[in-house]
């Protein structure tokens, strides 16, 4: 069986044996309509030293997960071996959050019932139950109103949006940041970082039927203004508009997860000394900037990808998890758009792998608005 949930599913009990395992594996590269399959696996055993038995409660599919899937990702998963996989394979997954059942002997950082997201890249979290190496999580407070389905995500687009507004230009109160992309989940947090420190954004979106929705959903969390790519063709009457909005203040930081034409005509339309940050491609083309802009505006294009940023910094990892969660917890960070997609227990493993093609080929064809939230449900 399969079901939506669009709101927070329940907790779940402590120290308990997980007796049937369920993973969505892949055991080689290839689209993930094509590759994916669920398998049950053995439950866990207790937990061997210095490891925890963790179970997931909801883990996320990011675009990139897609990519290593595919094998084009530049981090790779590691092949696991369990009974029921047919030989090796590849669990699918980077981010999730997940509850602590049991640790092993010397562990002591972790207790069951602590909430924890991965911080080891590709563990694999696209399944009901792991043993994982304590260094290879993160505790995440669990705080009152920190809801499940904003830790599951805080690993990977909140602190990237934190790092594209901390790490390039000093932004007093006031200043102004464009972004493109800006209704993807990095930019809904880019909106969201932005306003809790008084910066103004300018994002931009492709246009759609309900734009006008659209519009109004990016003002409630703090959008300064919601703009189409259209109207980046007419240069003139765009850069009228922005310096209207801005009193011809000059734009500083361009953040970019699309690529491709529309992000040279966005790159236009910032100031001297200005930084373009490329942490994305979702248009999967190149990021085409005239010399001009670098001989006469100073322009500095860099890239930014958050795993480098996590290897070897726990220390600036842990307190922005502890401070993305506090803000979280206060209401200034609303959950991103999502759809929670169980894949129940008690459903067949050919059916389940069914289910999980589905909602690849439905990603793959634009079919979800929204994050797409796996929950993998076990047996005790
Ligand atoms: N570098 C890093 O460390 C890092 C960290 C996190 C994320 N990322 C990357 O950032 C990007 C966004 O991630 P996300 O989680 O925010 O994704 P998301 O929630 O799926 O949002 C994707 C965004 O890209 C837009 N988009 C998709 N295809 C497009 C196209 N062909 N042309 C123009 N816009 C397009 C979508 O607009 P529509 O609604 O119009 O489809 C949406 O705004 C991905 O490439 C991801 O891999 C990088």
């Amino acid at each position: 069986m399969f079901r939506k949930r669009t709101s927070c599913v329940r907790l779940f009990s402590t120290s308990v044996r997980i007796q049937a395992n369920r993973a969505i594996v892949y055991s080689q590269n290839g689209q993930p309509a094509d590759v994916l399959r669920a398998v049950t696996v053995p439950g866990l055993g207790a937990p061997p030293p210095q490891t925890a038995n963790v179970r997931f409660a909801l883990s996320p599919i990011n675009p990139a997960d897609v990519n290593v899937i595919e094998g084009v990702y530049p981090s790779k998963p590691r092949r696991t071996s369990f009974p029921g996989a047919r030989g090796d394979a590849f669990v699918g997954g980077n981010e999730g959050l997940a509850e602590v059942t049991d640790v092993g002997e010397g562990v002591r950082g972790l207790a069951p019932g602590d909430w924890v997201v991965m911080k080891a890249s590709q563990v694999g979290t696209w399944r009901s139950a792991a043993n994982v190496r304590e260094d290879q999580l993160l505790k995440v407070p669990r705080l009152d109103g920190l809801s499940e389905v904003n830790a599951a995500t805080m690993a990977v687009n909140p602190p990237t949006a934190y790092c594209l507004l901390s790490h390039f230009v000093a932004l007093e109160r006031g200043a102004w940041v464009v972004q493109n992309g800006a209704n993807g989940a990095v930019g809904q947090a880019v909106i969201q970082l932005a306003r809790n420190a008084g910066v103004k954004t300018l994002n931009f979106v492709r246009s759609r039927d309900d734009i006008d929705a659209l519009r109004r959903e990016l003002e409630d969390l703090g959008a300064t203004h919601v703009v189409t790519y259209d109207e980046l063709g007419d240069k003139k009457s765009i850069k009228a508009k922005v310096n209207g909005w801005t009193g011809g203040q000059d734009i500083r930081l361009g953040l970019n997860c699309v690529g491709g034409e529309s992000t040279m005509a966005m790159a236009g339309l910032l100031g001297s000394d200005a930084h373009l940050v490329t942490y994305g491609a979702m248009a999967k083309r190149p990021v085409p900037i005239p010399a001009s802009f670098y001989i006469f505006k100073n322009l500095t294009s860099h890239g930014f990808w958050l795993s480098r940023w996590y290897e070897g910094n726990d220390e600036g990892r842990i307190k922005l998890v502890e401070e993305l969660a506090r803000t979280m917890a206060l209401g200034k960070f609303k959950e991103p758009k999502h759809e929670i997609l169980t894949i129940e227990k008690e459903t067949s493993d050919e059916h389940a792998s069914g289910l999980i093609r589905g909602i690849f080929q439905r990603m793959a064809s634009g079919g979800f608005k929204k994050k797409v939230i796996l929950k993998v449900e076990s047996s005790d």
